[in-house]
């Protein structure tokens, strides 16, 4: 551990950002930990620090645009400055289009794209006035390749890889940008779909998975790499997955 950063994770109460919060305060980073669950961030704040770790956490809900701004707002006021936003809450309520369930790909719009579009719009100004920072988009292979039931999802993960792209191309060298993109890892994420065909069908596509550590260490090594390397672009699924 070479230096200590102040790191933001949103959706931080279970799954890859529950983790990834656990291997950076190992790591000796200070986390702000974000999500609606505060009873799960309680425990995982409770987890880590009976560890040594240092976190925070506060109640985030990242598709209200001035609560994110709040978040990121707080944690500059208190540690005078954020290193790495990583923007990984998401949803997947996957279903086909004729069951239009519309409510569902509205919920995938404002938490998988709106979301993160609140994460950019809230630390980008501290990072350009700090002049450095790392965005981390948590995507998935769902941002490479279309599935059926999975339309409007893929399409949410495949406008959170453009808008990671385009960060990318427009910041100044000193603020990095990673998009990360996981295969299938164990966490609570299918338990969102409420349509029982696309349910029936995800137990099968999800009978080999990763640990959600998986995705951490990945993370951990895009961050850790020095100041002028910017890792771009990690897939990450288990191996048996095609
Ligand atoms: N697991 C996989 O196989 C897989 C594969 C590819 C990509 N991903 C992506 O990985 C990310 C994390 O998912 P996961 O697999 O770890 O699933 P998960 O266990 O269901 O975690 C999702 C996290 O997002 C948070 N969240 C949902 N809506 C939110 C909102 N409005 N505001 C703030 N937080 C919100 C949830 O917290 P609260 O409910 O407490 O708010 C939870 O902490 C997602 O972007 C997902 O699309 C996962």
């Amino acid at each position: 551990m070479t230096d200590s950063k102040i790191i933001l994770v949103t959706g931080a109460s279970s799954g890859i950002g529950e983790a990834v919060a656990a291997r950076l305060a190992a790591e000796g980073h200070h986390v702000v930990a974000g999500a609606r669950r505060e009873d799960r961030l309680a425990d995982l704040a409770r987890r880590i620090e009976q560890d040594g770790g240092s976190i925070d956490v506060r109640r985030l809900d990242v598709t209200d645009r001035a609560d994110v701004a709040a978040f990121v707002d707080a944690a500059v006021a208190e540690h005078g400055r954020v290193d790495v936003v990583v923007n990984n809450a998401g949803v997947m309520p996957l279903s086909r289009l004729d069951a239009l369930l519309v409510d569902e790909w509205d919920r995938m719009i404002d938490v998988n794209i709106r979301g993160l579009l609140h994460g950019i719009a809230a630390a980008l100004p501290h990072f350009q006035r700090q002049g450095g920072g790392h965005f981390i988009t948590v995507a998935s292979v769902g941002a490479h390749e279309v599935v059926p039931t999975g339309a409007v999802y893929c399409a949410s993960k495949f406008a959170a890889w453009a808008i990671t792209e385009g960060l990318r191309l427009e910041v100044d060298p000193s603020i990095r940008v990673t998009t990360v993109s996981p295969g299938v890892v164990e966490s609570e994420l299918a338990e969102s779909i409420t349509d029982p065909t696309a349910a029936g069908a995800m137990q099968e596509y999800r009978a080999d998975s990763i640990p959600p550590d998986a995705i951490a260490r990945a993370i951990s090594y895009a961050i850790g790499e020095p100041a002028d390397v910017d890792v771009n672009e990690l897939i990450i699924r288990p191996a048996r997955q095609r």
